[in-house]
């Protein structure tokens, strides 16, 4: 181990195990996931933990209206985000969930210090109360006209409309999104930690840990002056209950935070690491949050505040990133452009986007975008057409000439000097976060190499008698700056690393390895690295995404103001829609998907083969026999599972409620819907 080896802990957001991993999650967690390959790659050792945030109320809606307990959902949601994660080259060390013993050992000790230091206070409070289903309804969970505008089925908390916010009381005709009863006032005694017994500390501490960005905000909170937090719920709650409190559980974000502790904690034991080591009040290691700026609140107050009157060592950065938008506008269903990981993985290679996102990717806060078409045409120009083709330019007359075998010196050492140099600045570029920067500098040396090749052209040489040498001098240099580029790039590219391995015979892409050329060195047969991304294959993702989505309404339905209504068609274009009664004459699970049926459906007299989103909502031996409405002239669409031969047309909010007719409903197969 050498001297200056640091141990580092890094953590990435809990992501909340009631929906699926999208892009705008992956973010986050490719931005983490390169600094943390960086950090290894430089030979530190790099710990990255993380969890699935599996309490709190709308994770125990969803599970009640799925008819599954809490547990099964969040055992099923944590198989699916860690498959999701994995298909995006995520490599955390331990992924854990919230709902561990460890971490009701850590909720429950941190509570008690800070209650024993007196940092924890009671109150009585007034709040909605559902009189139906016998519980208190969190803001979200109150709807109703706003006080200020009038607008209808605003959120107890703000309105979408005028910008309003208010309590849940002052609505108007409130009701609860839950049973839809109209909501009553309960009081309940509730527990609060004194943030404000911390507000020097925080000063203090928020200024040295937190980016010159987020700080500007931060004065914001704390010029509004920093307020008690209320961290118990009253039952039923999906959560840990309060040691000294019957009845009072954690309000999820105070055993949130806790878990990145207790998923560390779960590590060590499997790992004989000494976690006390990384969590003392004095460790010298290291530890980093990545989080994005919407949650930054409870990352760089409630948890350093926490985590000081408790007893243990800070953060040592906090990390913000901004939020994704898709061809310059916020995600959205219907565009197609909230795009699921699984989605995008049935149609691209994972590190295209892992690429892209470095490439845009700095150390603010600012909201990236994901630009289809700059995407295809930025990952083919760098990856593809730069530095991969420095290989398959070179690969073949090595290859030819020498078995393999490369030159024993290398003709431009100042050239490859140059390219093992900018390892410093590339270095200080992952290190600080400014991923874009380095991705320009990479790209830069890979300019240069072409450039080389280009003058050199070992093409017109090898033509010439006599000049086999020189030809394997040349192709040498472009493989030795082949390997230093690949090396520079691992973090990102981790997939590509392996083959570049196997394909240049090492061991390792280590960040000094570099420092000697490959000289004398036999290299294997050249196999292409990557392929283009093609037009098609994004614009198929679209379509896919648009699909899905469409088939999986939230449980809470989307306000118009989130998913606004589409552009106007004219009759004639709706005209075109050939919408026909089916009946289901077969209907199968489909191996690997998670939300498709297969049906095999009658239009009185011929059938057709769809795919169909519903698999939530019916079994398929309820299906069969039973009426539908289909799209008949959509055109055949290829998926994943095979052709999807039309769209079945089902209503309803999604999960559990999506209608579909009983035959004595009326409505024969092959009539047409006019
Ligand atoms: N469960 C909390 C985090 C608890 S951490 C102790 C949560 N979960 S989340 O699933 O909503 O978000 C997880 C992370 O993904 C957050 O850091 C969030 O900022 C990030 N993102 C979610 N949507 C995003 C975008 N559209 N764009 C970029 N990041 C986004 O918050
Ligand atoms: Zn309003």
């Amino acid at each position: 181990m050498s001297e200056n080896q640091r141990k580092i802990l890094v953590t990435s957001a809990l992501p909340y195990a009631n929906g699926p991993i999208h892009l705008g999650h992956l973010v986050e967690y490719i931005q983490t996931d390169i600094w943390v390959r960086f950090q290894k790659q430089r030979g530190h050792q790099c710990t990255y933990v993380c969890a699935d945030d599996a309490h709190g109320t709308p994770i125990m809606l969803k599970a009640d209206q799925m008819g599954i307990s809490p547990q099964v959902l969040i055992d099923q949601v944590s198989q699916e985000h860690q498959r999701d994660f994995s298909g995006f080259m995520v490599g955390f060390d331990n992924y854990y969930s919230t709902h561990s013993e460890e971490n009701k050992h850590f909720a429950s000790l941190i509570y008690t210090r800070l209650r024993d230091k007196g940092h924890i206070a009671r109150k009585t409070i007034t709040q909605a109360y559902d009189p139906e289903k016998e519980m208190f309804l969190p803001d979200r969970f109150v709807k109703g006209d706003c006080p200020k505008c009038g607008a209808q089925d605003q959120y107890g908390d703000s309105c979408e409309k005028c910008g309003a916010t208010y309590s849940p009381v002052e609505l108007k005709n409130a009701y609860s999104a839950v049973s839809g009863a109209k909501p009553i006032e309960k009081e309940s005694e509730h527990y609060f930690f004194k943030l404000g017994d911390f507000e020097d500390f925080l000063r203090n501490w928020v200024d040295n840990h937190v980016q010159a960005q987020m700080i500007h905000k931060l004065n914001e909170w704390f010029e509004s002056g920093l307020q008690n937090w209320d961290i118990s719920r009253d039952a039923p709650y999906w959560g840990f209950e309060i040691p000294d409190a019957p009845g009072k559980f954690f309000y999820v974000w105070l055993d949130a935070p806790i878990g990145y502790m207790a998923s560390f904690k779960n590590w060590c034991e499997k790992n004989g690491v000494d976690f006390d080591e990384y969590w003392n009040e004095s460790s010298d290691t290291e530890l980093y949050h990545f989080i994005g700026k919407d949650i930054a609140y409870f990352h760089t107050l409630f948890w350093p505040a926490m985590l000081e009157g408790a007893g243990f060592r800070k953060p040592n950065g906090v990390f913000c990133h901004g939020f994704l938008t898709v061809d310059g506008q916020k995600m959205s269903k219907s565009r197609g452009t909230f795009i699921m990981a699984e989605t995008y993985l049935n149609h691209l290679r994972p590190e295209y986007l892992r690429y892209y996102f470095a490439a845009k990717l700095g150390s603010g806060i600012d909201d990236i975008d994901l630009n289809l078409e700059d995407f295809r045409l930025r990952v083919n120009a760098d990856l593809v057409n730069k530095v991969v083709n420095i290989a398959s330019r070179c690969a073949g007359f090595i290859k030819k000439l020498s078995d393999g075998q490369l030159s024993d010196t290398l003709v431009n050492a100042e050239l490859y000097q140059e390219a093992v140099e900018a390892g410093d600045a590339i270095a200080a570029a992952y290190e600080s976060r400014e991923y874009s920067k380095a991705m320009r500098e990479i790209m830069a040396i890979a300019d240069k190499a072409n450039q080389f090749i280009d003058t050199a052209e070992p093409w017109v040489l090898a033509k010439q008698e006599g000049k086999e040498q020189e030809v394997q001098d040349c192709c040498s240099i472009g493989i030795n700056l082949f390997r230093v580029i690949c090396t520079y790039l691992a973090p990102v590219l981790p997939q590509v690393a392996e083959d570049v391995k196997a394909f240049l015979n090492l061991e390792t892409l280590n960040w000094d390895d570099i420092k000697s050329p490959l000289l004398d060195h036999r290299i294997n047969k050249f196999k292409p690295l990557m392929q283009r991304v093609e037009e098609d294959k994004v614009n198929a993702m679209i379509e896919d995404s648009k699909a899905t989505m469409a088939s999986t309404a939230p449980v809470i339905s989307t306000p118009l103001t989130e998913e606004p209504i589409a552009d106007t068609i004219n009759f004639d274009e709706f005209a075109k829609v050939d919408l026909r009664v089916v009946k289901i004459a077969a209907a199968e699970h489909v191996k690997g998907a998670d939300k498709l049926l297969q049906l095999t459906l009658d239009l009185g007299g011929e059938t057709r083969n769809v795919f169909a989103g519903i698999k939530s909502a019916y079994a398929p031996e309820e299906l069969v026999g039973k009426h539908t409405v289909m799209v008949a002239n959509l055109a055949p669409r290829k998926m994943k599972f095979g052709v999807s031969e039309g769209m079945v047309l089902a209503a309803g909010p999604g999960g559990e409620d999506i209608w579909i007719l009983e035959p004595h409903e009326g409505a024969q197969p092959g009539m047409r819907i006019k």
